[in-house]
């Protein structure tokens, strides 16, 4: 199985004086917050992380040179994606994050969701800055999305998740952010048309990567991720592969799990995934939003070429086979 923070390394090569810009620029926002604050800020916003949503925004963006109103936006996406991953440690009771303890585990409850709220505010004040009404706008509608998401997956009812609801939590909770990078990326250039164009593949592979995540959290080691793994087993989230794993099962074994995990452990249920066929079934959905997210670039020709290599590097994320968690 690939390591994942391996990946993306083509995308990452490309941009590599844009990455340079957007680290020197984001860490001088740690120093944006009051003296007792600042420790704190820098703790969460200096971890390396696989810059994806920054990536993102590059490759819409489609310029060779780092402009500086994308490196701008790429830290509004990467602060709002940190601010996010703060409060679902929190609502996950999650202590490993990027291979580092959390900042909930750090820094306790409290202090963790009032951080999260100042790192997303302070996203929001260097988008007000980008004078753009529309890079404005879609951060703020971002966040909503992410919060909306993020609540109807915690009233999901059990008896009534399926698949069109995991898209409906999941296009809020994690496609909203890629369709944002996505988009005021594209918006650099000022084309309407790139724009609504990569917002739709950005949607897309925002979809496939939450995706593929949920299957990390099943089947992926600690080790490997970087986070605590089994964090949907123990909430029983009723994510992509036990959507599928239910769709596979025997009626009477589909009935137990459908009320509740507690009758099964978290190993016997990754290995009814992996003997039931859910990998396949999970992979087949994946690769459909990556096919959907290609046919949308594909209208462009040149502009879209980066954004489809980061396509095709997110395709090379999922295994055929998984290894044993
Ligand atoms: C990870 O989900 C979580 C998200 C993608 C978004 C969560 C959003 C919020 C908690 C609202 C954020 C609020 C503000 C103000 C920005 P996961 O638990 O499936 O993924 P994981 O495996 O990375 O933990
Ligand atoms: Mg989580």
């Amino acid at each position: 199985m690939r390591n994942p923070n391996a990946s993306f390394s083509s995308t990452a090569a490309r941009f590599k004086k844009h990455l340079a810009a957007f680290k020197t620029f984001l860490k001088k926002q740690a120093s944006e917050f009051e003296s007792e604050v600042k420790e704190q800020a820098k703790k969460c916003i200096l971890p390396k992380g696989k810059y994806l949503r920054p990536m993102l925004v590059f490759c819409a963006a489609a310029s060779p040179e780092p402009r500086k109103d994308a490196v701008a936006r790429a830290a509004v996406a990467e602060l709002i994606h940190l601010s996010s991953l703060i409060h679902d440690d929190v609502i996950d009771n999650a202590s490993l994050r990027r291979g580092s303890p959390t900042a909930y585990k750090t820094f306790g409850a409290k202090n963790a969701v009032l951080l999260g709220d100042a790192l997303f505010a302070h996203a929001m004040s260097i988008a007000f800055d980008e004078a753009d009404p529309f890079v404005w706008k879609s951060s703020v509608d971002t966040v909503k999305s992410l919060c909306q998401g993020e609540i109807m997956q915690s009233l999901a009812a059990k008896g009534a998740y399926d698949y069109k609801k995991y898209l409906q939590i999941i296009d809020g909770k994690t496609a909203a952010l890629f369709k944002f990078s996505c988009g005021v990326g594209a918006a650099c250039a000022k084309d309407e048309a790139w724009t609504l164009a990569a917002q739709k593949a950005g949607l897309r592979l925002g979809r496939a990567y939450q995706m593929y995540d949920d299957i990390c959290d099943w089947l992926m080691s600690e080790k490997r991720s970087g986070k605590t793994a089994g964090t949907d087993f123990v909430s029983e989230k009723y994510t992509l592969p036990v959507i599928a794993l239910l769709s596979k099962l025997p009626k009477r074994e589909a009935a137990k799990l459908s009320k509740s995990f507690s009758e099964f452990t978290r190993a016997d249920m990754a290995s009814l995934m992996k003997d039931c066929g859910v990998v396949e079934e999970c992979k087949k959905l994946f690769d459909a939003e990556i096919s959907a997210a290609r046919a949308e670039l594909e209208k462009f020709g040149g502009k879209s070429e980066y954004l489809a290599e980061f396509a095709a590097e997110l395709a090379g994320l999922m295994p055929e086979k998984w290894g044993s968690i």
